[in-house]
């Protein structure tokens, strides 16, 4: 029998973690708490500036924390130099901007780049780019170079070269914010085969569809935690969302609609299929 979450350390064990920037006046991330178990997908939303992308560069050991209980990544202290650059290493991290991730002078370069460091066989390393390639539709650009890529092609080629590594760990920021709607179902489909596959994920986003599937959500409010908890609570908290500057699934503005024309439902539904139930299209 595997073991349950509870027995085996967490993936991201953070207690009372505090960051600020270099002459700001107040903590980008004040006091925050995270637990991330194996297999775990967590979103973390919040209105922009709350601190999500600072929180994303913490995890992944990119900057020293000023201050926290404790701060474990795959069991590394993050607050420790050494402990930070194991962290480098085991947590994949899809920064929000792609621009900050290429590196190399073409496309299947840059995917291969993380397997290069790990000194990877060639051979080995050939085969997982074209699988690579081949899941985010860039077969065709492998020798164009980064910087001649859209924003949307950018992503898709950091983010491969980030799934590219084997991990038990990813922390995505925003990996569909700048795609189209292919694009965007091609990321999705990659994220759930990794979840299926048991990573661990924390998914940023300020799509409230995409947070609606997730298995918890944590809420950052001026770099404080406003919720954690399931989506369901979330959502069904008016008077948070609108103060934390999020909207609802599309499923709940629907809800939200026909309870203004009089079909008030009894829960809020998150996905379309818990909407098509709630008006008996559906079993
Ligand atoms: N390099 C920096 N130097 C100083 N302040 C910064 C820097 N980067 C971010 N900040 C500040 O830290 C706070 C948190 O920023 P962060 O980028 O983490 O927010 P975010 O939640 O990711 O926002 P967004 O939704 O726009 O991506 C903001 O007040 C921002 O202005
Ligand atoms: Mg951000």
């Amino acid at each position: 029998m595997s073991p349950s979450p509870d027995e085996t350390p967490p993936l991201f064990d953070i207690s009372g973690l505090h960051y600020r920037y270099a002459g700001a006046q107040a903590d980008a991330l004040a006091d925050l708490d995270l637990k991330v178990h194996e297999g775990e997908f967590v979103a973390v939303v919040g209105a922009n500036g709350s601190g999500k992308s600072t929180l994303a560069r913490l995890l992944g050991g990119l900057e020293k924390p000023a201050a926290a209980r404790h701060a474990l990544a795959c069991g590394h202290d993050l607050l420790v130099e050494d402990g930070r650059m194991a962290a480098r290493r085991d947590v994949g991290v899809l920064f929000q901007n792609p621009e900050n991730q290429l590196v190399a002078q073409c496309v299947e370069d840059d995917v291969a780049f993380g397997l290069e460091n790990l000194a990877w066989p060639a051979a080995d390393i050939g085969r997982r780019v074209d699988e690579m390639l081949a899941r985010f539709g860039l077969e065709d650009l492998r020798r164009r170079e980064p910087h001649m890529l859209s924003g949307g092609q950018k992503q898709r080629t950091a983010l491969a070269g980030v799934i590219a590594v084997p991990r038990r760990v990813l922390v995505l920021d925003e990996p569909t914010a700048m795609l189209d709607p292919v694009g965007r179902d091609e990321v999705l489909r990659a994220v759930r085969e990794m979840r299926d596959e048991g990573l661990a994920i924390v998914y940023i986003t300020q799509e409230m569809d995409e947070a609606a599937g997730a298995d918890r959500v944590v809420a950052l409010e001026r770099g404080t935690q406003a919720y954690a908890g399931d989506a369901g609570g979330l959502f069904a908290d008016a008077a948070l969302v609108r103060r934390l500057g999020l909207g609802l699934p599309a499923a709940g503005e629907l809800a939200l609609a026909l309870a203004e024309q009089g079909r008030g439902l009894r829960d809020l539904p998150l996905t379309m299929d818990e909407l098509l139930v709630a008006l008996g299209y559906a079993t």
